[in-house]
């Protein structure tokens, strides 16, 4: 799960600097929100999640981390995309953003389940000799 989380992150950092590189050759700062939001919520929070994931394998071996990994890799997409299209001027995708925020939120309260579940054993945190990612 560690693994998948990283992997996915490092997509969404090279969407992210793109659009940003992209925004500010082209002096067009509308999709400001989305390009902030693929690199929060998709580099920077997934890197996190990928991070914690690796340090404490009970959380994520856990039947809550697979199902927290899909709500946030469908809600993600599925609120960025809508926030994209409502600022193109399509106002239709409102409801999507909507669904898809709460899909993350949803996902983000299943993270902090699985948490406080499966981390706080010590003997969970790989020494920094085991570490190797
Ligand atoms: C090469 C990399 C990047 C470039 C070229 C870039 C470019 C930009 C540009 C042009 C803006 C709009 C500024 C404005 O509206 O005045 C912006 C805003 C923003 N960027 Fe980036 N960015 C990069 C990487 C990142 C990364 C890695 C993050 C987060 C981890 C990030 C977070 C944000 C945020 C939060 C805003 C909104 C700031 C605000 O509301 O004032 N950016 N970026
Ligand atoms: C379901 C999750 C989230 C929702 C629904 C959400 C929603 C929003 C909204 C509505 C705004 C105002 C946008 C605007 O004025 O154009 C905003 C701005 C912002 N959010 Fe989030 N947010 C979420 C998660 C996060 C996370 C996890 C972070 C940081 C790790 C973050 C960082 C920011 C920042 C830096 C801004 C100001 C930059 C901008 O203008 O876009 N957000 N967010």
């Amino acid at each position: 799960m560690g693994k998948a989380y990283l992997k996915v992150a490092t997509v969404y950092f090279t969407i992210g600097v793109l659009a940003g590189l992209t925004m500010g050759i082209i002096h067009d700062f509308r999709f400001t929100s989305v390009h902030a939001h693929v690199n929060l919520l998709g580099w920077v929070t997934m890197a996190l999640f990928g991070i914690i994931y690796h340090l404490y394998p009970n959380a994520a071996n856990s039947k809550l981390a697979k199902t927290q990994f899909w709500f946030h890799n469908i809600g993600v997409p599925v609120m960025l995309g809508g926030i994209a299209l409502q600022i193109m001027g399509v106002s239709a995708a409102l409801a999507p953003t909507i669904i898809g925020s709460i899909v993350v939120v949803l996902g983000v309260i299943l993270f902090m389940v699985n948490v406080f579940k499966h981390v706080g054993n010590d003997s969970n945190i790989k020494s920094d000799k085991n570490v190797s990612l």
